[in-house]
């Protein structure tokens, strides 16, 4: 059989993630998360003391860390220069400077290039969850889903999940970054025409991956 690309966008606090992996997992995909791909290049610009301000600056250096994901669904690995970050990037500090490093074409370019390396290896075949894989990484997927939720349900998921925040904050961070996102001018955060779209307020994690299956066993 031919491998199976499944793109998977949407804002954050849908349940990318845990869908994701648990879908790939499901069934023996491979699984790549292209957020922690531009949390590891904005955490070395930080460790780096870059000025996350300066476009030009961060455009200058996008080409200089090693960004390599490990694809396995149960156990998903991020390093950069050979350093082990899947704890680091999921701080405040990475968090809150994402958004502008993403926002620099430079670094899409790059990672881009990376995930569609990752994407064309798979030998079964990916789930790959992000922003702009179905508009733009991977315009060719088999199945495309967007997942959306309330602002609500996706602070209070969110909120679990990242350390050092409440919930008013984690809402309010939240907003800011899906807007910042959303509104940039390479490749922003938005639904492919042919996306099928989830609205997950309502439904569990167990729903939500059933639904996703189900989706990609018709087109297998
Ligand atoms: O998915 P996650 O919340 O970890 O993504 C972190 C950030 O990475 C997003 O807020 C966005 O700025 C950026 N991103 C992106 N394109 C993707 C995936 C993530 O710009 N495909």
């Amino acid at each position: 059989a031919t491998p199976v690309i499944v793109a998977i966008d949407g804002p954050s606090g849908t349940g990318k993630s845990s869908t994701s992996k648990a879908v790939a997992a499901q069934l023996g995909l491979s699984y790549l998360d292209t957020g922690a791909q531009y949390r590891a290049i904005t955490w070395w610009m930080v460790t780096n003391s870059i000025d996350i301000a300066d476009p030009s600056a961060i455009a200058a250096v996008a080409g200089k860390p090693e960004i390599v994901s490990g694809t396995d669904p149960s156990g998903p690995t991020i390093t950069v220069d050979g350093v082990d970050v899947a704890g680091p990037i999921r701080e405040q500090d990475v968090t809150s400077r994402v958004s502008a490093v993403s926002a620099v074409p430079e670094v899409r370019s790059r990672i881009t290039e990376l995930q569609r390396t990752i994407a064309g290896s798979a030998v079964t075949g990916i789930v790959v969850e992000g922003r702009d894989i179905g508009t733009t990484v991977l315009p060719d997927a088999d199945l495309k889903i967007f997942l959306t939720a309330s602002p609500e349900a996706r602070a209070a998921r969110r909120s679990g999940e990242l350390k050092g925040a409440d919930l008013h904050t984690t809402r309010e961070a939240l907003i800011k970054r899906d807007a910042a996102d959303s509104s940039r001018k390479t490749s922003p955060l938005a639904k492919a025409d042919d996306a099928v779209e989830v609205d997950t307020t309502d439904l569990t994690l167990k729903q939500v991956i059933e639904c996703v299956v189900t989706l990609v066993e018709e087109k297998r």
